[in-house]
């Protein structure tokens, strides 16, 4: 029982993983981000502009929604953030964080 209970909730948590989708998560980051972040998202047009490659996924997960949400405040991130959608969130930071740079510790 305790271990069918385990399997469930293992299940569960792997769920919103596997829904994700980095193919979509590029080409809206290749429409809507890249303007600003640079299409290799290392090369921001302004240097106060953040890189995003490599960033942790969760990160970028979490900021995408306050900008959305208006937790965080900044007049050009939350016009873009408000219309993404969850699956869109995730995609689009699935992609960003699989991107080599800087900001990850992971080796490639
Ligand atoms: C018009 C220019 C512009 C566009 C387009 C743009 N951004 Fe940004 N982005 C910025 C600026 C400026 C900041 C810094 C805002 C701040 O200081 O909070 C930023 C910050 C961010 C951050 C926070 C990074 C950190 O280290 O905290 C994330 C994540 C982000 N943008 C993702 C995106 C995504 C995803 C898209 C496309 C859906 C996008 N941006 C499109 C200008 C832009």
């Amino acid at each position: 029982m305790k271990r069918a209970l385990l399997a469930g909730v293992a299940i569960l948590v792997m769920l919103p993983a596997a829904a994700q989708d980095a193919k979509k998560g590029e080409a809206l980051a290749l429409q809507q981000c890249a303007a600003c972040h640079g299409k290799d998202f290392l090369t921001p047009i302004d240097p106060t502009y953040p890189k995003l490659a490599g960033q942790y996924q969760d990160y970028l997960e979490k900021v995408l929604r306050d900008y959305k949400t208006g937790a965080r405040n900044n007049a050009i991130m939350n016009g873009i953030a408000k219309p993404l959608t969850r699956d869109d969130i995730r995609n689009v930071s699935a992609y960003l964080a699989a991107l080599p740079g800087p900001l990850s510790n992971q080796k490639r």
